[in-house]
């Protein structure tokens, strides 16, 4: 295992009402808010009026940036810095699922930056202040409510890049299961695959004596199996969304990762699929992951397979480990079919026409990743999703 630093600054208030501790949580920031959101969501389902509704109650005053796009945008993060700047803002809110949260942490860095806020995700070491951030989190999927990171889009130039600051990490979060009755079942399940591939990236690295973090990451692996599927067909299952919203935060807080090196695997590939053609991130992680899975086996990596197929779906331990391995990835692209993911590229529109560029823009990128590969090596695996 190797060092580590785990520091955990985020309140969660997990559970049904919570919200009822957002005064609470903003107070000690200020009182010049900037409420994010995304496309109305939160104005459909009620979330948008209860805020709203506490936050005059206890005289905050709120200036609000709506419209933060799936796969947020970086002209958005300007419009936003630019509020906070003319506002006097002194703490963002965030209400909604990864893409606002990310578009808020960079909009909180952004605003104490001078020049345009490309920069900063570009360069994160040109982070230097950032707001206070608070989060209202209503899908399960990235963990940006309890981490540092933040992913921005520039469809002009096909780029989406992560930035991050422990100055990002949100202050506070709040995490209503109940939130996530309203979700559409394509995004319950793509939040999911999300939660999956961040076990994913940090399960499968070459550490051994990760024990610890390893029984972790299969504990939420199988919770997310388990109760996907319950709230796809029942949206209003308060167990299931718990369990999947505790699972999205701890996925991605630093705790199955720590003490593992390495880069992720699926991760850039998925965003550079987005970069191009706007896809939903779990979607594309979903199809890119057993695909990835496949071509990755090999007498290094079967032990490793081997234990996820007896960890995780309870597969026979006694049986030769490439059997495990193969019914293990069989299994986990099943799952992803069961719970209503397109499982091909081509159902998303996407050809090869993309595929040399997109792999040769992440040329050495892998260099370090759990079993390197080659720009050749990522146009394979695209051509294996197709
Ligand atoms: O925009 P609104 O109207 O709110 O609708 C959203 C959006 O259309 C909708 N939605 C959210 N909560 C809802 C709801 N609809 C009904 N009821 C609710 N309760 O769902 C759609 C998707 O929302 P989005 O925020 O885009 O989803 P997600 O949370 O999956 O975030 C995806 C973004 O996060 C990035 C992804 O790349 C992508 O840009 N990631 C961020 C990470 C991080 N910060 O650590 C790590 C991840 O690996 C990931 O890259
Ligand atoms: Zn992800």
């Amino acid at each position: 295992m190797k060092n580590f630093n785990f520091h955990a600054r985020t309140e969660i208030l997990f559970g049904k009402g919570q919200i009822e501790a957002l005064p609470k949580a903003l107070a000690p920031y200020g009182k010049k808010v900037l409420l994010v959101y995304g496309g109305g969501s939160i104005k459909r389902n009620g979330v948008y009026d209860s805020v709203i509704k506490l936050l005059g109650e206890n005289n905050f005053e709120v200036t609000e940036l709506s419209g933060v796009e799936p796969n947020p945008r970086i002209e958005t993060v300007r419009k936003g810095a630019k509020l906070c700047r003319d506002n006097q803002i002194e703490v963002v809110l965030a209400v909604g699922g990864g893409s606002t949260i990310d578009c808020s942490k960079v909009i909180a860095g952004a605003c104490f930056y001078d020049g345009d806020a490309w920069d900063i995700v570009l360069d994160k070491e040109k982070i230097t202040k950032v707001l206070p951030i608070v989060t209202v989190l209503t899908l399960a999927a990235t963990g940006s409510e309890m981490n540092k990171n933040a992913v921005i889009s520039k469809m002009d130039t096909n780029d989406k890049i992560g930035t991050s600051s422990q100055e990002f990490v949100p202050m506070a979060s709040i995490c209503d299961p109940t939130y996530m009755y309203t979700l559409p079942a394509i995004q319950t399940a793509a939040g999911t695959a999300d939660i999956m591939s961040h076990i994913f990236e940090n399960y499968f690295k070459s550490e051994e004596d990760t024990y610890v973090q390893d029984r972790f990451a299969e504990g939420i692996l199988r919770a997310c199996i388990h109760y996907c599927p319950t709230a796809i067909e029942k949206p209003d299952d308060y167990s299931a969304r718990a369990n999947l919203m505790w699972a999205s935060t701890l996925a991605l807080n630093g705790l199955t990762g720590a003490g593992k090196g390495q880069t992720w695997s699926c991760h850039p590939i998925e965003h550079e699929l987005s970069a191009y053609y706007d896809i939903t991130h779990g979607t594309g992680l979903a199809i890119l992951t057993p695909r990835w899975m496949r071509y990755i086996l090999s007498d290094k990596t079967v032990s490793k397979f081997a234990d996820y197929g007896v960890n995780v779906f309870a597969l026979n331990p006694d049986e030769d480990p490439y059997k495990i391995a193969n019914k293990a990835i069989d299994l986990t692209e099943e799952f992803f079919k069961k719970i209503g993911i397109p499982m091909h590229l081509s159902e998303l529109g996407i050809g090869t026409e993309k595929f040399d560029e997109i792999s040769q823009k992440l040329d050495r990128k892998f260099d370090d990743a759990y079993i390197p590969m080659t720009p050749q090596d990522v146009k394979k695996i695209l051509e294996m999703c197709l």
